[in-house]
Protein backbone atom coordinates (compact mmCIF):
# COMPACT_ATOMS: atom_id res chain seq x y z
CA UNK A 1 0.00 0.00 0.00
CA UNK A 2 1.42 3.38 -0.58
CA UNK A 3 2.26 6.11 1.52
CA UNK A 4 0.50 8.46 -0.37
CA UNK A 5 -2.79 6.60 0.75
CA UNK A 6 -2.02 7.79 4.41
CA UNK A 7 -4.54 10.35 4.44
CA UNK A 8 -3.87 11.17 8.44
CA UNK A 9 -1.99 9.80 11.18
CA UNK A 10 -4.44 6.82 12.24
CA UNK A 11 -3.66 5.23 8.17
CA UNK A 12 -0.05 5.44 9.31
CA UNK A 13 -0.36 3.65 12.03
CA UNK A 14 -2.24 1.29 10.41
CA UNK A 15 0.01 0.64 7.38
CA UNK A 16 3.38 0.33 10.27
CA UNK A 17 0.98 -2.38 12.64
CA UNK A 18 0.93 -4.19 8.82
CA UNK A 19 4.58 -3.93 8.64
CA UNK A 20 6.11 -4.78 12.18
CA UNK A 21 5.93 -7.65 14.23
CA UNK A 22 3.67 -7.42 17.26
CA UNK A 23 6.40 -7.33 19.33
CA UNK A 24 7.75 -4.35 17.98
CA UNK A 25 4.93 -2.49 17.13
CA UNK A 26 3.16 -2.63 20.52
CA UNK A 27 6.49 -1.15 21.82
CA UNK A 28 5.78 1.85 20.07
CA UNK A 29 1.80 1.70 20.37
CA UNK A 30 1.73 0.67 24.41
CA UNK A 31 1.42 2.68 27.14
CA UNK A 32 2.19 1.98 30.66
CA UNK A 33 -0.81 0.29 33.44
CA UNK A 34 -4.23 0.41 31.52
CA UNK A 35 -3.71 2.68 29.12
CA UNK A 36 -5.65 5.21 30.52
CA UNK A 37 -3.61 8.21 30.53
CA UNK A 38 -2.97 7.44 26.32
CA UNK A 39 -6.67 7.94 26.52
CA UNK A 40 -6.42 10.77 28.20
CA UNK A 41 -4.10 12.49 25.88
CA UNK A 42 -6.68 12.44 23.03
CA UNK A 43 -9.88 13.02 25.32
CA UNK A 44 -7.91 16.24 26.55
CA UNK A 45 -8.07 18.00 23.07
CA UNK A 46 -11.10 16.69 22.06
CA UNK A 47 -12.90 18.61 25.23
CA UNK A 48 -12.27 22.08 23.17
CA UNK A 49 -14.08 23.25 19.92
CA UNK A 50 -12.59 25.49 18.10
CA UNK A 51 -14.96 28.88 17.13
CA UNK A 52 -13.91 29.70 13.46
CA UNK A 53 -14.25 33.52 12.85
CA UNK A 54 -15.24 34.47 9.38
CA UNK A 55 -15.02 37.30 7.08
CA UNK A 56 -11.44 37.83 7.78
CA UNK A 57 -9.36 37.31 4.49
CA UNK A 58 -7.42 34.14 4.74
CA UNK A 59 -5.50 33.78 1.83
CA UNK A 60 -2.01 34.51 3.06
CA UNK A 61 -1.45 31.63 5.99
CA UNK A 62 1.86 31.49 7.97
CA UNK A 63 2.27 28.40 10.32
CA UNK A 64 5.94 29.00 10.71
CA UNK A 65 7.31 29.80 14.36
CA UNK A 66 10.74 30.35 15.94
CA UNK A 67 12.51 28.43 18.43
CA UNK A 68 15.69 29.64 19.83
CA UNK A 69 16.52 32.14 17.27
CA UNK A 70 15.68 29.45 14.25
CA UNK A 71 12.81 29.90 12.27
CA UNK A 72 10.79 26.79 11.60
CA UNK A 73 8.20 26.22 8.66
CA UNK A 74 5.46 24.16 10.96
CA UNK A 75 4.33 24.34 14.77
CA UNK A 76 5.42 20.41 15.19
CA UNK A 77 8.45 18.72 15.39
CA UNK A 78 10.32 15.03 16.19
CA UNK A 79 9.95 13.76 20.05
CA UNK A 80 12.79 11.80 20.88
CA UNK A 81 12.38 8.16 20.46
CA UNK A 82 15.07 5.87 21.53
CA UNK A 83 15.41 1.76 19.58
CA UNK A 84 14.47 3.50 16.28
CA UNK A 85 16.91 1.28 14.94
CA UNK A 86 14.62 -1.90 15.48
CA UNK A 87 11.65 -0.42 13.87
CA UNK A 88 13.50 -0.10 10.37
CA UNK A 89 17.67 0.70 10.35
CA UNK A 90 18.92 3.80 10.46
CA UNK A 91 15.64 4.89 11.14
CA UNK A 92 17.91 7.59 13.15
CA UNK A 93 18.78 9.20 9.98
CA UNK A 94 15.88 9.00 7.92
CA UNK A 95 14.17 11.11 10.63
CA UNK A 96 16.69 13.45 10.85
CA UNK A 97 16.18 14.04 7.24
CA UNK A 98 13.00 14.25 7.43
CA UNK A 99 12.66 16.65 9.97
CA UNK A 100 15.35 18.69 7.86
CA UNK A 101 13.17 18.55 4.41
CA UNK A 102 10.21 19.67 6.34
CA UNK A 103 12.58 22.53 8.50
CA UNK A 104 11.15 21.48 12.09
CA UNK A 105 12.88 20.02 15.25
CA UNK A 106 13.55 16.84 16.25
CA UNK A 107 15.01 15.60 19.30
CA UNK A 108 17.43 12.79 18.69
CA UNK A 109 17.01 10.44 21.78
CA UNK A 110 20.62 9.59 23.71
CA UNK A 111 18.80 6.28 23.54
CA UNK A 112 18.84 6.36 19.53
CA UNK A 113 21.03 3.97 17.60
CA UNK A 114 22.14 6.13 15.10
CA UNK A 115 25.34 8.27 17.13
CA UNK A 116 24.87 12.06 17.93
CA UNK A 117 28.16 12.55 15.91
CA UNK A 118 26.44 11.30 12.99
CA UNK A 119 22.92 12.07 12.94
CA UNK A 120 23.59 15.77 14.22
CA UNK A 121 25.53 16.79 11.05
CA UNK A 122 22.09 15.50 8.52
CA UNK A 123 20.36 18.73 9.72
CA UNK A 124 22.28 20.97 11.59
CA UNK A 125 19.38 23.45 12.37
CA UNK A 126 17.21 20.66 12.82
CA UNK A 127 18.90 18.17 15.36
CA UNK A 128 18.54 19.18 18.95
CA UNK A 129 19.94 16.25 21.82
CA UNK A 130 17.78 14.67 24.23
CA UNK A 131 19.31 12.79 27.16
CA UNK A 132 18.49 11.46 30.03
CA UNK A 133 20.78 11.63 33.80
CA UNK A 134 22.61 8.54 34.49
CA UNK A 135 23.80 7.18 37.44
CA UNK A 136 27.56 8.25 36.33
CA UNK A 137 28.06 11.83 36.94
CA UNK A 138 31.24 11.62 34.23
CA UNK A 139 28.95 10.10 31.51
CA UNK A 140 26.29 13.10 32.23
CA UNK A 141 28.94 15.79 31.83
CA UNK A 142 30.85 13.64 28.58
CA UNK A 143 26.79 13.73 26.91
CA UNK A 144 27.03 17.55 27.32
CA UNK A 145 30.60 17.76 26.25
CA UNK A 146 29.98 15.50 23.10
CA UNK A 147 26.70 17.55 22.16
CA UNK A 148 29.33 20.92 22.24
CA UNK A 149 31.41 19.28 20.03
CA UNK A 150 28.54 18.31 17.87
CA UNK A 151 27.35 21.80 17.36
CA UNK A 152 23.81 20.69 18.50
CA UNK A 153 21.41 23.86 18.66
CA UNK A 154 18.97 22.82 21.74
CA UNK A 155 19.75 20.30 25.10
CA UNK A 156 16.98 18.71 25.84
CA UNK A 157 17.22 16.95 29.25
CA UNK A 158 14.45 14.14 30.03
CA UNK A 159 13.25 13.84 33.34
CA UNK A 160 10.18 12.16 33.04
CA UNK A 161 11.51 8.46 33.49
CA UNK A 162 12.87 8.38 37.18
CA UNK A 163 12.67 4.16 37.45
CA UNK A 164 10.72 2.26 34.52
CA UNK A 165 7.23 1.91 33.89
CA UNK A 166 4.84 -0.93 34.08
CA UNK A 167 4.23 -1.54 30.07
CA UNK A 168 1.67 -4.67 30.20
CA UNK A 169 1.91 -4.68 26.42
CA UNK A 170 5.68 -5.37 26.13
CA UNK A 171 5.62 -8.50 28.98
CA UNK A 172 3.06 -9.90 27.35
CA UNK A 173 5.03 -10.02 24.18
CA UNK A 174 8.67 -10.82 26.06
CA UNK A 175 9.63 -7.47 25.17
CA UNK A 176 12.36 -7.12 27.74
CA UNK A 177 16.25 -7.43 27.95
CA UNK A 178 17.91 -9.80 27.43
CA UNK A 179 15.26 -10.03 23.78
CA UNK A 180 13.32 -13.15 24.09
CA UNK A 181 12.47 -14.34 20.63
CA UNK A 182 9.83 -17.35 21.82
CA UNK A 183 9.07 -19.48 19.12
CA UNK A 184 5.51 -17.64 19.37
CA UNK A 185 7.13 -14.47 18.97
CA UNK A 186 9.37 -15.51 16.01
CA UNK A 187 6.05 -17.19 14.16
CA UNK A 188 4.12 -13.84 14.96
CA UNK A 189 7.09 -11.95 13.10
CA UNK A 190 7.39 -14.52 10.29
CA UNK A 191 3.84 -12.49 9.21
CA UNK A 192 5.90 -9.51 8.46
CA UNK A 193 8.81 -11.06 6.24
CA UNK A 194 10.65 -7.30 5.10
CA UNK A 195 10.97 -6.24 8.45
CA UNK A 196 12.59 -9.44 9.35
CA UNK A 197 14.56 -9.96 6.40
CA UNK A 198 16.01 -5.92 7.38
CA UNK A 199 16.70 -7.13 10.35
CA UNK A 200 18.87 -10.29 9.92
CA UNK A 201 20.33 -8.36 7.18
CA UNK A 202 21.64 -5.30 9.20
CA UNK A 203 22.70 -8.35 12.10
CA UNK A 204 19.91 -8.47 14.40
CA UNK A 205 19.34 -5.84 17.39
CA UNK A 206 20.80 -2.77 16.20
CA UNK A 207 23.57 -0.93 18.76
CA UNK A 208 22.56 1.85 21.26
CA UNK A 209 25.72 3.94 18.92
CA UNK A 210 25.85 6.84 21.72
CA UNK A 211 26.98 4.90 24.45
CA UNK A 212 29.79 2.28 22.44
CA UNK A 213 32.25 5.08 23.95
CA UNK A 214 31.45 3.93 27.43
CA UNK A 215 31.46 0.05 27.10
CA UNK A 216 34.04 -2.31 26.98
CA UNK A 217 36.03 -2.79 23.43
CA UNK A 218 34.65 -4.68 21.24
CA UNK A 219 30.81 -5.01 23.02
CA UNK A 220 28.31 -6.10 20.86
CA UNK A 221 24.89 -4.87 20.43
CA UNK A 222 22.53 -6.51 23.39
CA UNK A 223 26.02 -5.81 26.10
CA UNK A 224 25.49 -2.21 25.38
CA UNK A 225 21.82 -2.11 25.59
CA UNK A 226 22.46 -4.09 29.23
CA UNK A 227 25.29 -1.38 29.89
CA UNK A 228 23.02 0.78 29.02
CA UNK A 229 19.89 -0.67 31.71
CA UNK A 230 22.65 0.03 34.40
CA UNK A 231 23.03 3.56 33.91
CA UNK A 232 19.91 4.54 33.22
CA UNK A 233 17.00 4.74 34.48
CA UNK A 234 19.09 7.06 37.48
CA UNK A 235 16.71 7.64 40.10
CA UNK A 236 18.96 9.58 42.53
CA UNK A 237 18.18 12.71 39.89
CA UNK A 238 18.03 15.98 41.14
CA UNK A 239 17.46 19.46 40.31
CA UNK A 240 21.42 20.02 41.55
CA UNK A 241 21.72 17.54 38.26
CA UNK A 242 19.99 19.93 36.20
CA UNK A 243 22.06 22.99 37.85
CA UNK A 244 25.48 21.15 37.02
CA UNK A 245 24.21 21.02 33.10
CA UNK A 246 23.07 24.51 32.99
CA UNK A 247 26.43 25.49 34.38
CA UNK A 248 28.08 23.52 31.03
CA UNK A 249 25.74 23.93 28.24
CA UNK A 250 25.70 27.38 26.99
CA UNK A 251 23.31 27.40 24.80
CA UNK A 252 19.40 27.11 25.51
CA UNK A 253 18.02 24.26 27.63
CA UNK A 254 14.78 22.72 27.33
CA UNK A 255 13.60 20.50 30.16
CA UNK A 256 11.18 17.60 28.79
CA UNK A 257 8.41 15.82 30.72
CA UNK A 258 8.00 18.16 33.65
CA UNK A 259 3.88 18.39 34.71
CA UNK A 260 3.67 20.61 37.89
CA UNK A 261 3.65 24.81 37.88
CA UNK A 262 6.00 24.70 40.51
CA UNK A 263 8.20 22.45 38.58
CA UNK A 264 8.00 24.48 35.86
CA UNK A 265 9.14 27.64 37.69
CA UNK A 266 11.89 26.29 39.45
CA UNK A 267 13.23 25.67 36.03
CA UNK A 268 12.75 28.67 34.99
CA UNK A 269 14.66 29.89 37.94
CA UNK A 270 17.36 27.74 37.10
CA UNK A 271 17.67 29.31 33.68
CA UNK A 272 16.22 26.65 31.91
CA UNK A 273 14.98 28.45 28.30
CA UNK A 274 12.12 25.67 26.98
CA UNK A 275 10.18 23.21 28.89
CA UNK A 276 8.25 20.37 26.76
CA UNK A 277 4.94 19.88 28.68
CA UNK A 278 4.64 16.32 28.83
CA UNK A 279 3.19 12.88 29.95
CA UNK A 280 6.07 10.72 27.89
CA UNK A 281 3.24 9.47 25.33
CA UNK A 282 0.95 7.88 28.17
CA UNK A 283 3.94 5.37 28.95
CA UNK A 284 5.25 6.43 32.26
CA UNK A 285 2.73 7.19 34.46
CA UNK A 286 -0.04 6.25 34.07
CA UNK A 287 -2.27 8.23 36.24
CA UNK A 288 -1.04 11.13 35.12
CA UNK A 289 -2.71 14.54 33.77
CA UNK A 290 -2.66 15.09 29.96
CA UNK A 291 -0.34 18.10 29.05
CA UNK A 292 -3.21 20.03 27.40
CA UNK A 293 -5.12 19.63 30.85
CA UNK A 294 -2.02 21.33 33.22
CA UNK A 295 -0.63 23.93 29.98
CA UNK A 296 -2.64 26.94 31.25
CA UNK A 297 -1.48 26.52 34.80
CA UNK A 298 2.20 26.08 33.56
CA UNK A 299 1.64 29.07 31.36
CA UNK A 300 0.54 31.09 34.13
CA UNK A 301 3.33 29.88 36.58
CA UNK A 302 6.48 30.78 34.31
CA UNK A 303 5.15 33.94 32.24
CA UNK A 304 5.90 34.31 28.68
CA UNK A 305 9.45 34.32 28.68
CA UNK A 306 10.22 30.74 27.87
CA UNK A 307 9.45 28.81 25.14
CA UNK A 308 6.48 26.18 26.17
CA UNK A 309 5.85 23.08 24.18
CA UNK A 310 3.81 20.34 24.44
CA UNK A 311 3.67 16.86 23.45
CA UNK A 312 1.75 13.70 24.05
CA UNK A 313 -1.48 12.79 22.18
CA UNK A 314 -1.18 15.06 19.10
CA UNK A 315 -2.59 13.85 15.61
CA UNK A 316 -4.25 16.39 13.99
CA UNK A 317 -3.77 19.85 12.98
CA UNK A 318 -6.41 21.09 15.21
CA UNK A 319 -4.41 19.69 18.28
CA UNK A 320 -0.89 22.10 17.56
CA UNK A 321 -3.90 25.25 17.14
CA UNK A 322 -5.66 24.25 20.47
CA UNK A 323 -2.48 23.87 22.21
CA UNK A 324 -1.11 27.12 20.88
CA UNK A 325 -4.40 28.68 21.86
CA UNK A 326 -3.45 27.59 25.19
CA UNK A 327 -0.40 28.72 25.28
CA UNK A 328 2.18 26.09 23.62
CA UNK A 329 4.59 27.58 21.19
CA UNK A 330 4.79 24.34 19.17
CA UNK A 331 4.03 20.70 19.94
CA UNK A 332 5.85 17.49 18.66
CA UNK A 333 4.96 13.86 18.61
CA UNK A 334 6.63 10.77 19.08
CA UNK A 335 4.96 7.78 17.86
CA UNK A 336 3.68 8.74 14.21
CA UNK A 337 7.06 9.80 12.90
CA UNK A 338 7.83 6.25 14.23
CA UNK A 339 5.23 4.20 12.32
CA UNK A 340 5.76 6.81 9.47
CA UNK A 341 9.64 5.61 9.14
CA UNK A 342 8.51 2.27 9.76
CA UNK A 343 5.54 1.87 7.01
CA UNK A 344 7.77 3.55 4.28
CA UNK A 345 11.13 4.38 5.85
CA UNK A 346 12.11 8.45 5.54
CA UNK A 347 9.21 9.50 3.70
CA UNK A 348 6.95 8.13 5.71
CA UNK A 349 8.46 10.27 8.56
CA UNK A 350 8.26 12.96 5.49
CA UNK A 351 4.34 11.84 5.29
CA UNK A 352 3.31 12.29 9.10
CA UNK A 353 4.93 15.45 8.74
CA UNK A 354 3.09 16.86 5.63
CA UNK A 355 -0.49 15.34 6.71
CA UNK A 356 0.01 17.23 9.55
CA UNK A 357 0.94 20.87 8.19
CA UNK A 358 -1.97 20.70 5.62
CA UNK A 359 -4.40 20.24 8.26
CA UNK A 360 -2.46 23.13 10.65
CA UNK A 361 -3.17 24.88 7.21
CA UNK A 362 -6.14 24.62 6.53
CA UNK A 363 -7.57 25.36 10.10
CA UNK A 364 -6.20 27.96 10.32
CA UNK A 365 -8.00 29.43 7.19
CA UNK A 366 -11.16 27.56 8.69
CA UNK A 367 -10.80 29.74 11.73
CA UNK A 368 -10.11 33.03 10.10
CA UNK A 369 -6.60 33.20 11.88
CA UNK A 370 -3.52 33.71 9.32
CA UNK A 371 -0.67 32.87 11.21
CA UNK A 372 -0.45 30.35 14.14
CA UNK A 373 1.29 32.69 16.16
CA UNK A 374 -1.47 34.79 16.59
CA UNK A 375 -3.75 32.09 17.89
CA UNK A 376 -5.45 32.72 21.35
CA UNK A 377 -7.49 31.39 23.57
CA UNK A 378 -10.75 33.46 22.03
CA UNK A 379 -10.80 30.71 19.82
CA UNK A 380 -11.80 28.16 21.78
CA UNK A 381 -15.03 26.50 23.66
CA UNK A 382 -15.12 24.11 26.53
CA UNK A 383 -17.46 22.99 29.05
CA UNK A 384 -20.26 25.41 27.57
CA UNK A 385 -18.92 28.61 27.08
CA UNK A 386 -15.80 31.12 25.08
CA UNK A 387 -12.52 31.21 26.51
CA UNK A 388 -11.24 32.71 28.96
CA UNK A 389 -14.06 31.50 30.97
CA UNK A 390 -15.93 34.59 32.56
CA UNK A 391 -15.92 36.21 29.14
CA UNK A 392 -13.64 39.31 28.44
CA UNK A 393 -16.61 40.04 25.45
CA UNK A 394 -18.47 43.68 26.58
CA UNK A 395 -21.89 42.97 25.54
CA UNK A 396 -22.53 45.50 22.38
CA UNK A 397 -25.38 46.89 21.75
CA UNK A 398 -26.71 45.93 18.21
CA UNK A 399 -26.94 48.18 15.69
CA UNK A 400 -29.82 49.05 13.99
CA UNK A 401 -29.95 50.62 10.75
CA UNK A 402 -30.00 54.00 10.67
CA UNK A 403 -28.74 57.22 9.25
CA UNK A 404 -26.23 56.88 7.53
CA UNK A 405 -22.54 57.51 9.48
CA UNK A 406 -19.17 57.30 7.67
CA UNK A 407 -16.52 54.86 8.56
CA UNK A 408 -14.52 57.16 10.56
CA UNK A 409 -17.26 57.71 12.75
CA UNK A 410 -18.43 54.00 13.46
CA UNK A 411 -14.74 53.13 14.39
C1 LIG B 1 9.56 7.59 23.48
N1 LIG B 1 9.73 8.71 24.27
C2 LIG B 1 10.98 9.09 24.68
N2 LIG B 1 11.17 10.25 25.35
C3 LIG B 1 12.42 10.65 25.69
O1 LIG B 1 12.56 11.72 26.28
N3 LIG B 1 13.50 9.88 25.38
C4 LIG B 1 13.40 8.70 24.73
O2 LIG B 1 14.38 8.04 24.45
C5 LIG B 1 12.09 8.26 24.38
N4 LIG B 1 11.90 7.08 23.74
C6 LIG B 1 10.66 6.75 23.23
C7 LIG B 1 10.52 5.60 22.45
C8 LIG B 1 9.29 5.32 21.88
C9 LIG B 1 9.15 4.10 21.02
C10 LIG B 1 8.19 6.17 22.10
C11 LIG B 1 6.85 5.92 21.47
C12 LIG B 1 8.33 7.28 22.91
C13 LIG B 1 8.59 9.63 24.52
C14 LIG B 1 8.47 10.62 23.38
O3 LIG B 1 9.57 11.47 23.32
C15 LIG B 1 7.24 11.50 23.48
O4 LIG B 1 7.20 12.13 24.73
C16 LIG B 1 5.94 10.74 23.26
O5 LIG B 1 6.08 9.81 22.21
C17 LIG B 1 4.84 11.73 22.93
O6 LIG B 1 3.61 11.12 22.77
P1 LIG B 1 2.99 10.72 21.35
O7 LIG B 1 3.21 11.85 20.40
O8 LIG B 1 3.73 9.49 20.91
O9 LIG B 1 1.59 10.48 21.69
Amino acid sequence: MSIQSAFNLEDLRQQARRKLPRIAFDFIDGGADDEACLQRNRLAFQRYSLVPRYLRDVSQRDQSVNLFGHRYDSPIGISPTGLAGLFRPDADRMLAAAARDANVPIMLSSASNGALEEVAPIAPDNVWFQMYCTTNESINADLVQRAIRARVRVLVVSVDVPVNSNRERNHRNGFSRPLKMSPSVVFEALGHPGWVWRYLRTGGIPMMRNWLPYAPMGAKAPAVADMYGTLTPAPMVTWQHIRRIRDIWRGPLVIKGLLHPEDALKAVHLGVEGLVVSNHGGRQLDAAPSPLDMLPDVRNAVGKDIELMLDSGVRRGSDLVIARCLGARSAFFGRPTLFGVAAAGQAGAVRALAIVRAEVDMVLAQIGCCRFDALDERYLWRDGALLPQGGTLVPQTVDRPGPVTTLEETE
